[in-house]
């Protein structure tokens, strides 16, 4: 597990906080509006029919929202929500287990879902199709195949890269949901409820200063208001100002776009060592002792969305903004 404060990943201690700061309905999740609206629809027809919704696939960085938005369609729904993790599905025999539970109507909610093993993968497909799957009885001779029906249910499916999943298994998804960063304004929305929840005031301007360095991300906007909070508390006020919240936010080394040292060491290393690139990412991962499928997943993607780095057929490249950032002269071509 990771302790940057910055990190996308949930940390141990925050699990139950988590929990307790999850909205419940599609009306309380903020942002994601394309993807609200597309569910409504669907989560309203299936409705009106009395039939299970279609599976759907979320996808998108950690952090944005993906097991939170799982849970309010199963609660807009009216439905159980039942949840897994492709990891934690090892044999078909476990999968198996988890659908014979499920009542009509239900949400079977797996996370991590390119990381199911193959074998696992192929009990799921029928039972997606057409609501059933075949299961070997008895060893060699004696082995025969039984076929056991199931509830129509939803299977709601979540990857940090839906790159990696299979092909069958995607097709097998009718609706397909990717989550972007939030804006500001919506992670400043954010804070703002979670602080309510908090019980404790926020002045608008210190919502925005949290908001504009958490890294379009709700997760590490809720968990950087948690820092934030500690320090208002115990300089006394109670109440989360603009000072109190820029002051604390410098001090966790969280710059005012939302980068921390590891990204700077990234960044830097590009622009000092390769010339601003192009730079493959095996050899820039190498160069700061990241793991280039870290790198992949947990850097990358925020610079990338704010045109700090580029990816080309090449390798990795800065932009002008980044040299800017750093207060360095942009190279002439
Ligand atoms: N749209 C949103 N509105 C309000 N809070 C959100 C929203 N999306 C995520 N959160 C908060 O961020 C935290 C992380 O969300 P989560 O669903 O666990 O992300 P993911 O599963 O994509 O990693 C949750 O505790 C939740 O409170
Ligand atoms: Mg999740």
């Amino acid at each position: 597990m990771d302790d940057r404060i910055l990190s996308s990943e949930s940390q141990s201690e925050e699990f139950d906080q988590e929990l307790s700061l999850r909205p419940q309905s599609l009306r309380e999740y903020i942002g994601q509006d394309k993807v609200k609206k597309n569910l409504q629809v669907f989560i309203e027809a299936a409705k009106m029919r009395s039939e299970s919704l279609d599976h759907v696939l979320l996808y998108g960085p950690p952090g944005l929202g993906k097991t939170t938005l799982a849970a309010i369609i199963a609660n807009e729904l009216g439905v159980g929500f039942k949840t897994t993790s492709g990891p934690a599905i090892e044999r078909p025999g476990d999968l198996a287990a988890v659908l014979t539970s499920l009542l009509p109507g239900d949400v079977l909610f797996i996370d991590e879902i390119h990381r199911l093993p193959r074998t696992v993968e192929e009990v799921l497909y029928p039972a997606m199709e057409d609501f059933f799957f075949d299961i070997v009885i008895g060893k060699d001779a004696t082995a025969r195949s039984v076929r056991i029906d199931l509830p129509p249910f939803t299977l709601i499916g979540a990857t940090t890269r839906a790159g990696l999943l299979s092909a069958p298994l995607r097709d097998r998804f009718g609706v397909l949901n990717r989550l972007e960063f939030y804006t500001v304004e919506q992670l400043a929305l954010i804070v703002k409820r979670t602080a309510e929840l908090f019980g404790m005031e926020i002045e608008k301007d210190a919502t925005l200063e949290v908001a504009r360095r958490s890294r379009g991300t709700p997760r590490i906007a809720n968990r950087l208001l948690r820092r934030v909070r500690d320090f208002a508390q115990v300089q006394g006020s109670g109440i989360i100002t603009f000072d109190i919240a820029k002051s604390s936010l410098i001090q966790m080394q969280v710059d005012e776009v939302g980068l921390d040292h590891i990204d700077h060491k990234l960044l830097l290393a590009i622009i000092e060592r390769f010339r601003g690139g192009p730079v493959g990412l095996d050899t820039i991962a190498a160069s700061i002792g990241e793991e280039s499928q870290t790198i992949e997943d947990v850097y990358e993607p925020y610079l990338l969305q704010i045109g700090f780095l580029q990816r080309t057929p090449r390798g990795r490249i800065v932009s002008d903004l980044t040299y800017k950032h750093f207060g360095l002269e942009v190279p002439k071509q």
